[in-house]
C-alpha cells in the first residue's frame, strides 16, 4: 500500500503528461510542471483526449472528474515543496536533469522520493547532483509510451538508492496499476531500451543498406514476432529524436553499436515521427497523433 498522496511530475511532454494522467486516474493528486504555459496547455489537451477515449469505452465516468486532480505550475520549487513523490520526465540531457535535481535538493521535502523517468542515463550520475544525505532517495522509475496503456515500469537502483526508496517506488508502481521490474545494475538503457535499441537500429541498418524495404521488415516483425507495431512504426511512435538520444547516450557510455545514419538525418530534417506528422512513414491524421 503506497503512502503517496501528491505526485509532482516535471516535464509535460510525451511521457510526463502520460504519467500525470495515470496518477490522476488512480486517484492521486498531481502537480504537473513545465517551463512554458503553452507546454502545459498542450499537455492538458492531450490528457483530455486520452481520458475521453477511456470515457467513451466506459472505463471511467468522465474525463473532468480525473482532470480536476491535476494542477499545473510554472514554479518548480513550489510544485516540489508539498510532494511525497517527484517524477522527473524532462528532456534526455544530463545537464538538464542535474540542474532539476539540484533544485529539488533545495525545495523538496527531505522524505520525498526523487525519481527520474530517464530512458538511458545512469541514475547514479543523476543522483550525484543532490547532497549526500539525499542520494538514497534518488531512483529510476521508467515508464513506457503510452503510460496509460503500457504495463511495465522499470525500477532502477543507482549506487546510492536505499532499499526503502526501492520499496516505496514498487508500492507506487503497484498503486498506479503497473508491473514493476527491478533493474539491479545501473547500465545505459536498463533492460528494455538495451534490447529495443539494438532491435530498432538493426532494422534501420537493413533498410539503410538497401537489404530490405522498411514495409517488408515491419510486416516480418508484426507477423513473425507478433509485435503490435513494426520496427519503423515503433520508431516513429517513440520519436526519432528520442531514439537518437537513447542510442547516443548508450554509445557514449560504452555500449557497442553502429548507429543507423538515417536517424540523425531525419532529426535534422524535422522528421521526428508521429508527433511531427512525418517519420519513416507519413502520419497526417494518425490515430496516435494527439491534439497539439
Ligand atoms: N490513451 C487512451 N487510449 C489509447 C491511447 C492513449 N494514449 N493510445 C491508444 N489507446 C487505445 C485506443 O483508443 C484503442 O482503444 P480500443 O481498442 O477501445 O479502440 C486501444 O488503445 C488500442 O489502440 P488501437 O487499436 O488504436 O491500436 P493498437 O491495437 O495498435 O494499440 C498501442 C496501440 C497500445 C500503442 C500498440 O500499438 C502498442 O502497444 N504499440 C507498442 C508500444 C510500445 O512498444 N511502447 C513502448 C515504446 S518504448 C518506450 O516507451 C521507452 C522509452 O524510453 C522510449
Amino acid at each position: 500500500m503506497s503512502n503517496v498522496r501528491r505526485i509532482f511530475v516535471i516535464g509535460a511532454g510525451t511521457m510526463g503528461h502520460g504519467i500525470a494522467e495515470v496518477a490522476a486516474l488512480r486517484g492521486l493528486n498531481v502537480t504537473l510542471y513545465d517551463v512554458k504555459q503553452e507546454f502545459l496547455d498542450g499537455a492538458m489537451s492531450k490528457i483530455k483526449w486520452s481520458l475521453d477515449r477511456l470515457a467513451e469505452k466506459g472505463t471511467i465516468k468522465s474525463s473532468s472528474e480525473v482532470i480536476q486532480r491535476i494542477a499545473t505550475t510554472l514554479d518548480l520549487e513550489s510544485g516540489a515543496s508539498d510532494a511525497d513523490f517527484v517524477i522527473e520526465a524532462a528532456p534526455e540531457r544530463m545537464e538538464i536533469k542535474r540542474d532539476i535535481f539540484s533544485r529539488l535538493d533545495r525545495s523538496a521535502r527531505p522524505e520525498a522520493v526523487l525519481a527520474t523517468n530517464t530512458s538511458s542515463l545512469p541514475i547514479t550520475e543523476v543522483s550525484e547532483s543532490v547532497s549526500a544525505p539525499r542520494r538514497g532517495r534518488v531512483i529510476g522509475m521508467h515508464f513506457f509510451n503510452p503510460p496509460v496503456i503500457m504495463q511495465l515500469v522499470e525500477v532502477v537502483k543507482g549506487k546510492y538508492t536505499s532499499d526503502e526508496t526501492v520499496k516505496a517506488t514498487y508500492e507506487l508502481a503497484g498503486a498506479l496499476g503497473k508491473q514493476p521490474v527491478l533493474v539491479r545494475v545501473d547500465v545505459p538503457g536498463f533492460i528494455v531500451n538495451r534490447v529495443m535499441a539494438r532491435f530498432l537500429n538493426t532494422a534501420c541498418l537493413m533498410a539503410e543498406r538497401g537489404l530490405h524495404r522498411m514495409e517488408e521488415i515491419d510486416a516480418a516483425v508484426r507477423y513473425g514476432l507478433g509485435m503490435p507495431m513494426g520496427a519503423f512504426e515503433l520508431s516513429d511512435y517513440i520519436g526519432i529524436d528520442v531514439l537518437d538520444d537513447i542510442i547516443k547516450a548508450m554509445i557514449a557510455r560504452g555500449f557497442s553499436m553502429t548507429p543507423c545514419g538515417l536517424y540523425s538525418g531525419m532529426r535534422s530534417a524535422g522528421k521526428l515521427g508521429v508527433k511531427s506528422g512525418q517519420g519513416f512513414y507519413a502520419h497526417p491524421g494518425s490515430k496516435f497523433r494527439k491534439p497539439e
